[in-house]
């Protein structure tokens, strides 16, 4: 088995400065300091194509789509579209031995934005694009010390949909090298997940009633989604009813101008 931890989510969004703002203001999180590699691919950074909250390059980013990116550098896969998260690993070689034997093509990105950082990406058995990577080298001591520990994120769990449940268990627990994994019912819906220390992974057979079985706003299990630890749930509830009340006030409020 190999040994793992979430390394960043990768939230997508057509509006980076917008979802910044939400993530800060709202959630509460702060923003880091991306630590670049010396020699970078084409990443087309700038603050309306990036965000990024955690330290040491671990936690959220939030980047724009850009349609070319895997043209720029050539690479198979887009890890700017649809999201993605990253599996930290400390034998990269050899889960990239296991995905050759399984006949799976990779994108080999090497260290081109993250310092340090050997990337490569793949794609899931349901096309969810899934970044694994070893940190080959430590930080620089000094962008090390540019780092503000009150941008910290953790992050607990992440879920991908896995339309063909089996074949995906065998991907991540094989192929990838997480083990195995623990089954579990929440109505229609089927997870299985992996885990370890504080940290899982779950894969998830989308059910399209689960929010009203379980009467619920939101159905976790359709799209991917991520989950972070945060000091006070309650305050986090406070915050979120503030952020929809207000939301609800712009929405009419443009209604009645309309
Ligand atoms: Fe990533």
């Amino acid at each position: 088995m190999t040994s793992w931890f979430l390394h960043q989510v990768n939230m997508p969004s057509h509006n980076v400065r917008e979802t910044a703002g939400f993530l800060r203001d709202v959630v509460g999180l702060k923003e880091g300091i991306w630590i670049y590699p010396e020699t970078q691919g084409e990443l087309h950074h700038d603050e309306n194509s990036i965000a990024y909250f955690g330290t040491g390059n671990r936690g959220i980013h939030v980047v724009r789509p850009i349609p070319i990116f895997p043209r720029d550098n050539g690479f198979l896969h887009n890890p700017t579209i649809g999201g993605h998260f990253a599996l930290g690993v400390d034998d990269l070689a050899s889960v990239c031995k296991r995905l050759e034997k399984a006949g799976v093509p990779f994108t080999d990105a090497g260290v081109y934005a993250m310092s340090g950082v050997h990337q490569i990406y793949c794609y899931d058995p349901s096309f969810n694009v899934i970044e694994i990577n070893q940190m080959m080298q430590p930080l620089p001591a000094d962008e090390l010390a540019k780092q503000d520990n009150a941008a910290d994120v953790t992050l607990r769990t992440v879920s991908v949909p896995a339309i063909g449940l089996e074949a995906s268990v065998g991907f991540f627990g094989d192929v990838l090298g997480l083990g195995a994994a623990a089954m579990k019912r929440g109505g229609d819906a089927v997870f299985a997940d992996f885990e370890t220390e504080n940290s899982r992974v779950r894969l998830t057979k989308p059910s399209a009633t689960i929010a009203e079985d379980t009467g619920s706003l939101h159905n976790p299990t359709a799209t991917a989604c991520f989950s972070i630890a945060v000091p006070d749930l309650n305050e986090m509830r406070q915050r979120l009813k503030r952020f929809a009340r207000n939301l609800a006030r712009q929405i009419s409020g443009k209604a009645q101008l309309a």
